[in-house]
């Protein structure tokens, strides 16, 4: 730990590969979204856990981007960081890039937010300490996603009026 503020972003990252196979494909032979969801959600919870030490739950994810198909056969290499903590929240972004595991040229496939909720033992949101971003990538990343919480959580807000007939 760099500061008694809390782990850097570096410290609870994760960084994790798979092949894709044929079961993970749609009709075109890619990669199929959901697939492609289900890896992004397992990384960004694993760096949250190891940020904040507890249980988590995914609340949303948000700017989920498909930039470019990735085939079968492709390398998937996922990358998941902490990139800002509110109270019991923590934004993780993840970047899933594709290689060739033959020429090994990569891209830039997918990028998401995720926001990851860290529970106590009732499973209700408890507080986690802060992300304390160190370089200056940190840094940026950290300040981009402190502007982007505020302005989730205001969309929510309109959002929870408009399910209000739900809400138990
Ligand atoms: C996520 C969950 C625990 C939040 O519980 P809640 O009673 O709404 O609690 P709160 O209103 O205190 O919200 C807790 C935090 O989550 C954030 N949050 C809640 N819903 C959110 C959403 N949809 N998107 C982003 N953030 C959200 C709040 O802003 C708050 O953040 P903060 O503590 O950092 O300020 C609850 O909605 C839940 O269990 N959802 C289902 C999770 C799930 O099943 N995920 C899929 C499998 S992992």
């Amino acid at each position: 730990m760099k500061s008694s503020e809390g782990k850097t972003p570096g410290e609870s990252a994760v960084e994790t590969r798979y092949l894709v196979m044929p079961t993970q494909a749609n009709p075109q032979g890619t990669a199929f979204g959901g697939a492609i969801v289900g890896w992004i959600d397992m990384t960004a919870a694993m760096a949250a856990q190891r940020h904040c030490g507890r249980e988590v739950v995914t609340a949303g994810i948000d700017s989920l981007i498909f930039r470019q198909p990735i085939r079968i056969g492709d390398h998937v290499i996922l990358k998941a960081a902490v990139n800002y903590v509110s109270r019991s929240s923590m934004e993780v972004g993840v970047q899933v890039i594709r290689e060739d595991p033959y020429s090994g040229r990569q891209a830039l496939a997918t990028t998401a937010h995720l926001t990851i909720v860290a529970l106590d033992e009732n499973k209700r949101p408890v507080a986690v300490s802060p992300v304390s971003p160190q370089t200056p990538e940190e840094k940026r990343r950290h300040e981009n996603a402190r502007l982007r919480v505020r302005a989730r959580k205001e969309r929510l807000k309109a959002i929870d009026q408009e399910n209000q007939p739900w809400r138990e």
